[in-house]
């Protein structure tokens, strides 16, 4: 299969749209606008630049990449959150790039998003009861939050928070059981998908595995796809059947977890890997070091050609002048770089 998928069907009441991938993403372009003087708009942030993959179902797809390198935007885009330029986005077999009015508010009740703040996504002047049960509300499945109470009560004690935790205020509750609070929101809707956008980013080192296992504790439960943002490897490694790296608002490499790690096919791949801590401390220090020197390009004016290039050691002309395409290197396993050969 290539990274995008075959969209089989174009209705998810179609019997064959059950076997193909959740999410489906086809050369999908985001640019947002930025003012010029006077209000003009006159340059375009590339936000996102062709950018192909999908999410299988219950698979967790990884996406990493640093900052500013379109992570979340895409999330929000396969969310329909973010005003797609070109491409498209398929859920389900469905087409929804130009889904709108009540069609995008049901798909939303399939679609869930956990945040990476779990400190400014909770009102702090609700109830964990009316916050968790907001959603069911918001699309009409219940009157009022208390009609939820037993099913807020049943998902809370699933995500490991206390009984009483049901009527108090997120003040009450350390990041890591925020972000519980969050996550038993986003089941609430009982999705098909949900993207966490560094779930664990603002959460103390000690309590980041709970919460990572917790998510992987649900998925079978609740039948659940993850597009899982991570800013670094070491993250994603565990719960990711396959990790994309994000460049500058391009693929760089897909591939499944394992070969990311032991045959990385893209320069800035090695780069990222080299930042991740190996708990041998012998091997660490043997370990040939390719710090990463330089800033990711700035995203109004890209350089031609790879977006790598101007920080890529083994950068050339062709890479100065020619965008490498996402091509299959092995099975499964897809790369953006004119000399990925030369890195096995
Ligand atoms: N609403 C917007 N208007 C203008 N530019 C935007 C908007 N949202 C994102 N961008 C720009 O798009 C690029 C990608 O941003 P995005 O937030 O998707 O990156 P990210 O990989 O999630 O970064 P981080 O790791 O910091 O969260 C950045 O240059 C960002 O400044
Ligand atoms: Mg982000």
């Amino acid at each position: 299969m290539s990274p995008v998928g075959a969209h089989s069907t174009t209705s998810s009441s179609d019997a064959g749209a059950e076997h193909g991938p959740i999410v489906e993403v086809e050369s999908l372009c985001v640019r947002f606008p930025v003012k010029g003087g006077f209000g003009r708009t006159k340059k375009w942030v590339h936000a996102l630049d062709d950018v192909n993959l999908f999410v299988g179902r219950g698979e967790t797809l990884g996406l990493v990449g640093e900052s500013g390198s379109g992570k979340t935007t895409l999330g929000r885009a396969v969310l329909r959150r973010a005003p797609i330029t070109s491409g498209s986005v398929h859920f389900d077999g469905q087409d929804i790039t130009h889904l709108g009015g009540e069609q995008l508010r049901q798909l939303r009740r399939r679609m869930q998003l956990v945040f990476q703040d779990p400190y400014a996504s909770l009102n702090p002047r609700m109830t964990i009861l009316e916050l968790v049960a907001e959603p069911l509300v918001v699309h009409g499945m219940v009157r009022k939050a208390e009609e939820a109470r037993a099913d807020v009560y049943d998902l809370l004690d699933r995500c490991g928070l206390p009984g009483d935790a049901i009527d108090r205020y997120p003040h009450a509750f350390s990041g890591g059981q925020r972000q519980r609070i969050g996550i038993a929101r986003a089941l609430a809707m009982r999705p098909s998908l949900i993207v966490a956008d560094e779930p664990v980013s603002a959460l103390d080192v000690s309590v980041r595995a709970q919460v990572v296992n917790l998510l992987q504790d649900v998925q079978s439960e609740f039948g659940l796809s993850y597009l899982f943002i991570a800013h670094d490897l070491s993250v994603v490694r565990h719960i990711s059947q396959r990790i994309a790296i994000m460049y500058a608002g391009r693929i760089a490499e897909i591939a499944p977890s394992n070969e990311v790690y032991e045959r990385p096919r893209h320069p800035y791949t090695k780069a990222l890997l080299s930042a991740v801590p190996i708990p041998d401390p012998v091997v660490q220090r043997e370990r040939r070091r390719e710090v990463l020197i330089g800033e990711i390009p700035n995203p109004i004016d890209p350089p031609p050609g790879c977006r790598f290039q101007t920080r890529c050691p083994m950068a050339t002309d062709l890479c100065r002048t020619e965008n490498p395409v996402l091509e299959q290197k092995s099975p499964g396993h897809w790369a953006a770089c004119h000399y990925s050969d030369q890195l096995v």
